[in-house]
């Protein structure tokens, strides 16, 4: 690939810790341990400490039941300590898979840095999965603590746990008090009676937190990434969000997400932030009321959520304008100039996008403060990324940079919070890796002043409510269902999520297409797979229309899930007319 443009930005992603005056470089100085030990918990928590501020509040926790729960920086590395020592009892060894099925409720966080502080590996999963995927995943994550609910652990694994012998322990947060099931610990009873242990001499290389993402064409992979991330976390925590000592800053995403380990946990704490965690789920005026009363000055949200609160009107967001946000950003799925301008009206800040990927570990490009904004884009990217647009003849990427031309976006490999590899197979024919570059899978166009517009995905891929949902996963679970021939899953338009899963199948003989079948599936499928993966609709067709080689077509499948859509014109991702925010 020609190089025409490789600047300062990518020799310093190049050159990511050795070099000082990088980004990196700096950050690397900032968190690492003398020895050059780095500990995404001891970055996070105890160095805060160790530096005076314990008396802070590091968590303020927000209840379901509007009970809440101020935790200072000081009682969160004793609580860390502890989970760490409760791990390391149970004979956790470096690198271990920590599983962790946890709502957003403090122990979620004392499982995470405490699986960092005894060097293991931490793999939150979204509660919404159903016992399948949640099953691929201990398995494939090799998972030897799982740490969840009891109400999740008895809906979802009780019943089918034998057979993962991987798994050692079970740890239940639990919420009633009968006899303790068998195989389990109580979680808060160890933690209660643990010594808080030291933090395990972890190396920037070694491995910190893994989460599974979806292919097109093959089952759930995890993405593992190393402590090394922090260093993407602690900068873009201060260059995206301007984040510091004096601020509250709020992530809404669930636990699963990427998005909620990154900046639901290390980015606000690596920065000295206070931390704002609701437990509850999306609720317009109770997140007006949090913005408000709790004075978060920094927020980062999906485009789904603000579609919801735009929904209820600007007249509700502006009785609560009177708000100290500096900054609201947004991730996940694109977001329509419309939504940005919005965020203005109605709370006084604009929404401004981010866009990265489990795979990026962290944002690499937005319309971040000071490099200039563009409602609509997804931003520039970040000092440090190199990124391009190429398009593939004959397999072969060639750059197409050229103002509009459509591609698919390129980062040139070694910012620190990529993810090392992939646990389960890349189902990328030859990988995601080519010359050094990382070919994330989306198609973009680049303007003339380096603002990414996004297209589409260059697969399968389902969006729904920012959640990504590989079809393979969902069609290979239908399959399972005797009354299915063959089936294909594309993600139909909606309105406020973006799209929603769908399924398309025939049937074998001896089975009549009718209401009371399409029932009967829609229900195996969310019992299986969680209400969050489930196709929302199941179309009986005579024959699934494939290539010659006999592929389903799912792109077929895809237009007629369009054509079906209500009105898909007025869908937020269409490109809106470019306009100019004032920079600052
Ligand atoms: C995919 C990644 C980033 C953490 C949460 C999602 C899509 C992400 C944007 C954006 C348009 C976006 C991409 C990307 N995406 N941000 N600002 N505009 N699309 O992580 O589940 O790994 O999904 O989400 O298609 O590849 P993920």
């Amino acid at each position: 690939m020609a190089s025409g443009e490789s600047g300062k930005s990518g020799a310093a992603a190049r050159d990511m810790a050795g070099d000082a005056a990088s980004p990196w470089g700096d950050a690397l100085a900032e968190l690492a341990a003398p020895s050059g030990g780095l500990n995404i918990a001891v970055a996070c928590v105890d160095r805060h400490v160790a530096a005076g501020g314990g008396q802070r509040v590091a968590l303020r926790w927000l209840g379901r039941r509007q009970d809440r729960r101020d935790i200072t920086f000081a009682e969160l590395a004793d609580l860390s300590g502890r989970a760490a020592r409760v791990l390391g009892d149970l004979g956790l060894a470096p690198g271990d898979t920590v599983a962790v099925m946890l709502d957003r409720i403090p122990e979620l966080y004392a499982a995470a840095l405490g699986t960092w502080k005894a060097g293991g590996v931490y793999c939150p999963l979204f509660s919404a999965f159903g016992p399948g995927p949640l099953r691929a995943r201990l398995e494939i994550g090799r998972a030897r603590v799982l740490i969840v609910s009891d109400e999740l652990y008895a809906r979802k694994l009780a019943a089918n746990r034998d057979g993962l012998s991987g798994l050692r322990h079970v740890l239940l947060v639990r919420t009633d008090d009968g006899p303790l099931p068998d195989g389990c610990l109580d979680f808060r009873a160890l933690l209660a009676a643990a010594e808080p242990a030291a933090a395990a001499d972890t190396r920037p290389d070694d491995p910190a937190f893994l989460h599974f993402t979806s292919g097109t064409t093959g089952n759930p992979k995890g993405a593992l990434h190393p402590h090394r991330a922090v260093l993407s976390h602690l900068v873009t925590g201060r260059t995206v969000f301007g984040l510091s000592g004096a601020d509250v800053f709020w992530c809404t995403a669930d636990p699963g997400w990427v998005t909620s380990t990154a900046y639901g946990v290390i980015a606000p704490l690596a920065c000295g932030a206070t931390l704002l965690v609701d437990e509850a789920d999306i609720d317009p005026r109770r997140w007006y009321a949090i913005l408000h009363e709790e004075k978060v000055t920094a927020w980062y949200t999906t485009p789904t959520a603000i579609r919801t609160m735009m929904r209820y009107g600007a007249a509700l967001a502006r009785s609560y304008r009177d708000n100290s946000l500096r900054v609201a950003a947004s991730v996940g799925e694109p977001l329509n100039g419309e939504a940005v301008s919005w965020g203005q009206k109605a709370l006084g800040v604009p929404f401004l996008d981010t866009w990265w990927q489990t795979e990026t570990g962290a944002i690499v490009i937005a319309n971040a403060p000071g490099q200039g904004r563009r409602p609509g884009s997804m931003g520039r990217v970040l000092t440090g990324i190199e990124a391009r647009v190429v398009q593939c003849a004959d397999g072969a990427p060639v750059p197409a940079d050229g103002a509009d031309t459509v591609g698919e976006l390129v980062l040139r490999a070694g910012w620190p919070s990529m993810f090392s590899g992939y646990l389960g197979d890349d189902d990328r024919p030859g990988g995601c890796f080519r010359e050094g570059w990382y070919f994330t899978g989306d198609l973009v166009k680049r303007d003339g002043d380096g603002f990414f517009w996004f297209v589409g995905r260059a697969d399968d891929m389902i969006k729904c409510g920012g959640l990504r949902i590989g079809p393979f996963e969902v069609e290979a679970m239908l399959m399972d269902h005797p009354a299915i021939a063959e089936v294909g899953v594309v993600g139909k338009p909606d309105l406020l999520l973006r799209e929603v899963p769908v399924a398309f199948a025939s049937l074998n003989p001896g089975f009549e297409a009718g209401d009371a079948l399409r029932a009967e599936l829609l229900s195996f499928a969310r019992q299986e797979l969680g209400a969050s993966m489930a196709p929302r609709e199941i179309h009986f067709i005579a024959e699934l229309p494939k290539t010659t080689s006999g592929k389903i077509l799912r792109r077929v499948l895809k237009a007629k899930a369009v054509g079906e859509a209500d009105s898909f014109d007025s869908l937020p991702n269409l490109p809106p007319c470019p306009g100019r925010f004032d920079d600052e």
